[in-house]
């Protein structure tokens, strides 16, 4: 296996790993030697009180009564808190406050947390919170357990949304080929290897500090200081890393922290709520399962020509992030294609099962999912390569360049990025080669697809595309860097650090990341929408200049000189013919009184966004890639395997080689589970999720990595002013196993010589390939 890392070797040697340099993770040492401390390891004060949740039992009901001194009375528990016991708000909610904290007369799914149980042992909290059906009254109501249901009753979160462009009722009319169909696509549990976690604090003077595993600081300080009824200014929260995210810490690490948070009030104690495994995926939400219902119309050679899509997705009890994962399903729809007319509908349907929120790609990949399989079936009805339908959508790079939501395209590369690609894989070749593989093998089939993504970057709110940072250079000429952005194994705090050094002209070794806090950075935005680096490394680098700026003008001063001749590299400072160590000039700034730290700050230009016309910029720019997947299906078992993938993304000029591509495998792995492993199943009658724990939810592990996996990054620089002509990568690789599904359907098409759309479901498991087996057998 020819691994990318090895292609982009580490530079252990070279001391100034800066700007475009394969740095290794600041926090790798730590994390392979198990002593990176997360939350939970950090050591708990005297006096700390463990809590643990009591859940529903049932999908919907009016709660008429908790029997709080029954619970009081098992063994080792401390104090019992209930909605009763909120002292601020106890209604919430990320965007639309439409959640209790602990709910008061009704509860909405199996899992919400109805009652918190405190004990000095977790164990003990553990074992009375278990018991929550003895000790909860509740009568039960009609529970709507699926997202079809609660669309048949027009039951949403929040209005349907709606964005259109031109007139596809005319173009579906006018259209030489017309035909309609449905789709349904799962969910995803992000599936964080440490678990939503905080720890809560009380201070001095009516302060909570709170320790959380959050990727929204700010929000989980507002949400506390909300349900505290206190100021912002009392509560402190910090972040020093997650054990990953994958957006289900944005808005969801408030379950934690805001119990946690009240208790720690109540008792006066330190309170830390840790959910283990099983309750994490009964409590909290994950990525939205959507169904679409589609029509098109397209002519001979592929081209559509309108298309109407309904999308249906599964928001749960409460409206979280429903809303803006919808319009960004809505905003990928087109992926990576040119679309004249076209009409959308956006309904989060309002059902009794956990909220679901961010994941991943955001909406992003569910809307461009439904196009690619659109595009699979035109190309099966006319007999074409899919890669030739796909070619003659693209958008072009100066006309049909407008998206259905009025923004202009001016840095698209996709078409040179898909040419590449298909050289360096060798589609054409192994298309032929996998069309003669299955002419003679009537069990074993093969399948291949390519598929390509556009992925827009920006928050799609544009008052969160902001972000601020502190750095302080102390005399002895080391740096302190303090962001808005959070660590969740990414790799924003390396970035972020290359970006200092390469500002001030120093080695990586001066620069030290601390903890996201919002007591140094005030009213940060998420670290989401793959925005981390362009936001927080533009303040890192803002704040820096500050200080540089000072320094030049003082050195410029003191020796004379102009300020052109002074330069700062390799940890030296040139002025005019002199050269001074960076710490030397860091000693004599203090000396002279130069303020020696500064505050940064960045918002993203050139966006505009009407949310009620669905139209404007709401993306600085986009991101491309493109992938090719091939596939070897047991048509009798239903087993696959995928036997080579091939990815080329765009990341602009990268910031450092290495992490980008772990991002994108590391993506590219992930969204793999969900297109074939991964399976939500809710009772169809309890409404239970049935698949809370690793025992029954898959996820891929190291042996589902193909065999042959090249990951490649695209020469490219952003034509946007971002940090180091860098893109975001975190998201949009997402997209590109849409390749693994689309090759397990094009083996499984294979059954009945391609004459029928197999109606394959995600997650394409064993068993969803043979029913699609079965049914393309019946069809052909
Ligand atoms: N990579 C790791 N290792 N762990 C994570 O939790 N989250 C993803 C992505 N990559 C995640 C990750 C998500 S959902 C987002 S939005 C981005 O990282 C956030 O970080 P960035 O903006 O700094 O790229
Ligand atoms: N991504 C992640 N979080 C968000 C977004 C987004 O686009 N918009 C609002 N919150
Ligand atoms: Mo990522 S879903 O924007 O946290």
């Amino acid at each position: 296996m020819n691994h990318p890392i090895e292609a982009a070797k580490f530079d252990l040697q070279n001391p100034h790993q800066v700007a475009g340099q394969n740095v290794r993770h600041e926090s790798a040492h730590l994390h392979v030697t198990g002593t990176a401390p997360y939350t939970d390891d950090v050591p708990e004060l005297a006096g700390t009180l463990h809590c643990a949740l009591g859940l529903s039992p049932v999908a919907h009901g009016r709660l008429i009564k908790i029997d709080v001194d029954g619970l009081k009375a098992l063994p080792g528990v401390f104090a019992i808190i209930t909605g009763h016991d909120v002292p601020g708000d106890n209604i919430t909610g990320a965007i639309i406050e439409d959640e209790p904290i602990l709910p008061i007369d009704e509860v909405c799914h199996v899992g919400q947390p109805v009652f918190a149980v405190l004990s000095t042992d977790r164990e003990a909290a553990r074992r009375a919170a278990a018991r929550a059906k003895d000790f909860l009254e509740i009568e039960p109501l009609p529970a709507v357990l699926k997202p079809e249901e609660a669309h048949a009753m027009g039951s949403y979160v929040v209005p349907p949304m709606h964005m259109a462009r031109g007139d596809a009722d005319a173009a579906l009319a006018s259209a030489p080929h017309r035909w309609s169909g449905h789709f349904d696509l799962g969910g995803q549990e992000q599936f964080y290897l440490e678990s939503q976690i905080s720890y809560a604090v009380p201070k001095e003077n009516d302060g909570m500090y709170v320790l959380c595993s959050t990727q929204h600081p700010s929000e989980m300080q507002h949400l506390v200081a909300h349900a505290l009824g206190m100021q912002s200014h009392q509560v402190q929260v910090e972040c020093r890393r997650m054990g990953g995210g994958f957006g289900g810490k944005e808005s969801q690490s408030a379950y934690c922290a805001r119990i946690a948070a009240i208790a720690a009030q109540r008792t006066r104690r330190p309170v830390k709520l840790r959910f283990d495994r099983d309750d994490d995926m009964m409590i909290t939400g994950r990525r939205h399962c959507f169904y679409f219902d589609f029509e098109v119309g397209h002519d001979d050679a592929g081209r559509v020509l309108g298309t109407k899509v309904d999308m249906i997705s599964r928001a749960g009890f409460s409206a979280d992030m429903s809303p803006p994962v919808m319009a960004r399903a809505l905003c990928h729809f087109d992926n990576a294609y040119w679309l004249p007319a076209v009409s959308m509908a956006g309904y989060c349907a309002k059902t009794n099962t956990q909220s679901n929120t961010a994941f991943r790609g955001f909406g992003g990949p569910q809307g461009a999912f439904a196009m690619e399989v659109i595009l699979d079936n035109i190309a099966r009805k006319l007999g074409m390569d899919p890669l030739d339908v796909r070619l003659a959508n693209l958008y072009g790079e100066t006309e049909r360049n407008v998206t259905p939501y009025g923004q202009t395209i001016e840095d698209n590369v996709i078409r040179p990025l898909i040419d590449e690609l298909v050289a360096t894989s060798d589609y054409r070749a192994r298309r032929e080669a996998v069309s003669a593989f299955n002419a003679t093998s009537p069990v074993l089939k093969k399948g291949l697809a390519l598929v390509p993504c556009k992925f827009g970057v920006s928050f799609n709110l544009v008052h969160l595309n902001q972000a601020g940072a502190l750095v302080h250079i102390y005399a002895d000429g080391s740096v302190l860097v303090n962001h808005g952005g959070t660590e969740m194994g990414q790799g924003l705090n390396t970035k972020v650090a290359q970006m200092v050094a390469q500002t001030l002209g120093v080695s990586l070794s001066r620069i030290r990341v601390s903890a996201t806090d919002t007591t140094k950075v005030a009213n940060t935005s998420a670290t989401a929408a793959s925005t981390g680096t362009d936001l927080n490394g533009k303040a890192a680098v803002d704040a820096a200049n500050h200080i540089k700026g000072r320094l030049v003008a003082h050195l410029a001063a003191q020796y004379q000189v102009p300020v052109e001749t002074i330069r700062f590299a390799h940890d030296m400072v040139q002025v005019g013919d002199k050269a001074l160590t960076f710490a030397e000039v860091a000693q004599d700034a203090y000396v002279s009184r130069i303020q020696l730290w500064s505050d940064g700050f960045y918002a993203t230009p050139k966006l505009h966004w009407d949310r009620h016309t669905m139209q404007g910029r709401p993306f600085y720019y986009f991101a491309y890639g493109a992938a090719v997947a091939e596939v070897l299906l047991d048509t009798l078992t239903g087993e696959c395997k995928v036997l080579r993938a091939d990815a080329l993304h765009d990341v602009g000029q990268s910031i450092n080689p290495a992490l980008d591509i772990g991002q994108v495998e590391g993506a590219f792995i992930q969204a793999m589970g969900w297109m074939t492993n991964e399976e939500l199943y809710w009772h169809p009658q309890s409404g239970k999720l049935m698949t809370h724990a690793p025992s029954t939810y898959k996820i891929p592990t190291a042996s589902d990595v193909p065999a042959e996996f090249n990951v490649k990054l695209f020469q490219n620089r952003n034509v946007e002013d971002t940090v180091y002509r860098s893109k975001a990568v975190g998201e949009p690789p997402m997209i590109l196993p849409f390749s693994v599904f689309l090759a397990i359907r094009d083996a499984v098409s294979a059954v009945g010589q391609h004459r029928v759309d197999p109606p394959l479901r995600v997650p394409a498991t064993p068993e969803a390939i043979l029913d699609a087996i079965d049914a393309v057998k019946a069809a052909a």
